[in-house]
């Protein structure tokens, strides 16, 4: 059991680079089984989510070579079209490699996907995209087998604009014959980087970024490489802490666009923000409440960043309200903030924070990713030493971040 212990009190100050973003990168690792050969991406991020999908890469028969932030994956080997229940259960992207495993060898055989516990995570969407495609499911038992003799391109008109579903339905259309139209299809950032990355493999497939996307199947594979695009999550994370902790931080490498809602957010706190093409500066000031922030599938307020945020407000002048509108479960670091002394109640999807003059560190625990990161920005604002345990979820998507934090002055030390 990992354990930040982390001295409160201190601003943050000073320039960091964002890493890479964790859910461009795992779809992205999924899709390299289709390129038949080497993809070399860059400013992959060391994530045990990563070290996941790296896993099921070698589990598949790809060759996988890691160094620092380059990961190399040859999937010219690829042997297998199963991944174990251990493997799956590791993380929620793995069901990623349903859609590419299928278009790779007309097969895929998974179980019900692991990941952060934020209340009921179905698959149906996917499933039903790759029926759409031609495949034919079934599932028994939590295992699903799927199995298409050649996929055909489809209309699938997805009832919400899951990231996932949109993903997998690329995947899987990149191997069919014919041309897939995606309606309702998610617009997130990340949905950007996955049609750049199929591109590289010769799929002709444009909209990524708005709502219909239309790939027309057929994959000419080379060897190839990427970057994987900065992180708007682990951006907004370090920017909400500097907020909360009056501090003043930079970003580099941070696209502005992708956290437009965010910097919406922080601006209306207080915080002096001044962007350019690729780097972010904020100032914190005196914070106040923001308007009512509502969760939404982008070009909305993001879900991963609700947590984060909360902790920000927690200081702020005023009443903040959230509502949480994707995932049910999503506000179970409210009560060990309580415990630091914040003022929060949740009813149902609505968490109403009251502002409080100050923070005492105390042990917490971290229970998934995002409200993970939660607690250390609480603690970072708290007064007197803090503990956070658990924090392997944190690690699932945020880069040694006590180096992160301890390069902008923060006193933190991870723990056995
Ligand atoms: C992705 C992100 C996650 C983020 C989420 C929403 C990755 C690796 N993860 O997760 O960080 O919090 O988008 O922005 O990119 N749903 C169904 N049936 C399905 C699929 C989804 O009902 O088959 C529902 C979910 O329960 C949820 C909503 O759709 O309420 C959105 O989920 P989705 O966009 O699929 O999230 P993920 O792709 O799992």
């Amino acid at each position: 059991m990992g354990i930040f212990a982390i001295r409160g009190g201190c601003p943050l100050n000073g320039s960091i680079r964002v890493q890479g973003s964790k859910n461009a990168a795992l779809p992205i690792l999924a899709a390299s089984i289709l390129a038949n050969g080497e993809t070399l991406l860059s400013d992959c991020p060391c994530l045990s989510d990563v070290d996941a999908a790296l896993d099921i890469l070698r589990y598949l028969g790809c060759r996988v070579e890691r160094e620092c932030g380059e990961v190399l994956v040859d999937s010219a080997g690829l042997c297998r079209c199963e991944i174990p229940d251990p493997l799956m259960r590791r993380m929620r992207s793995s069901v990623i490699f349903m859609g590419a495993m299928l278009a790779r060898t007309g097969e895929a055989h998974i179980t019900m996907p692991g990941g952060c516990e934020l209340g009921p995570r179905p698959v149906d969407l996917h499933l039903e995209a790759m029926r759409s495609l031609g495949a034919e499911v079934r599932q028994k038992e939590g295992a699903i087998c799927c199995r298409a003799n050649g996929l055909h391109g489809s209309r699938i008109e997805l009832p919400l604009p899951s990231v996932g579903a949109t993903e997998n339905a690329m995947l899987a259309a990149s191997g069919a014959a014919g041309e897939t139209t995606i309606l309702n299809a998610a617009r997130e950032p990340e949905i950007a980087a996955l049609q750049q990355y199929l591109r590289l493999l010769g799929v002709s497939i444009r909209g990524a970024g708005t709502s219909v996307i239309s790939v027309r199947g057929g994959l000419r594979p080379a060897p190839c490489r990427m970057t994987i695009p900065p992180d708007r999550i682990a951006a907004s994370t370090y920017l909400a802490a500097a907020a909360a902790t009056g501090g003043s931080v930079e970003l580099l490498g941070a696209v502005p666009e992708d956290l437009t809602p965010v910097l919406n957010v922080l601006r209306q706190m207080g915080a002096d923000i001044d962007v350019a093409r690729d780097r972010i500066r904020l100032r914190a000031g005196k914070l106040r409440a923001p308007d009512l922030v509502v969760t939404r599938p982008w070009p909305g307020f993001p879900t991963d960043a609700q947590p984060p945020l909360m902790a920000a407000c927690l200081r702020a002048e005023g009443v903040s309200v959230f509502v949480e509108t994707l995932f049910e479960n999503r506000y179970r670091h409210a009560e060990e903030l309580c415990r630091m002394g914040a003022r929060i109640r949740v009813n149902g999807r609505v968490a109403t924070v009251s502002g409080t003059e100050s923070l005492r560190g105390c042990v917490t625990k971290a229970f998934d990713l995002r409200g993970g990161a939660a607690l250390v920005i609480a603690a970072l604002s708290a007064e007197g030493e803090s503990r956070i345990l658990d924090v392997e979820h944190i690690e699932r998507g945020y880069e040694d971040m006590p180096a992160a934090l301890t390069a902008l002055g923060a006193q933190v030390r991870r723990e056995e």
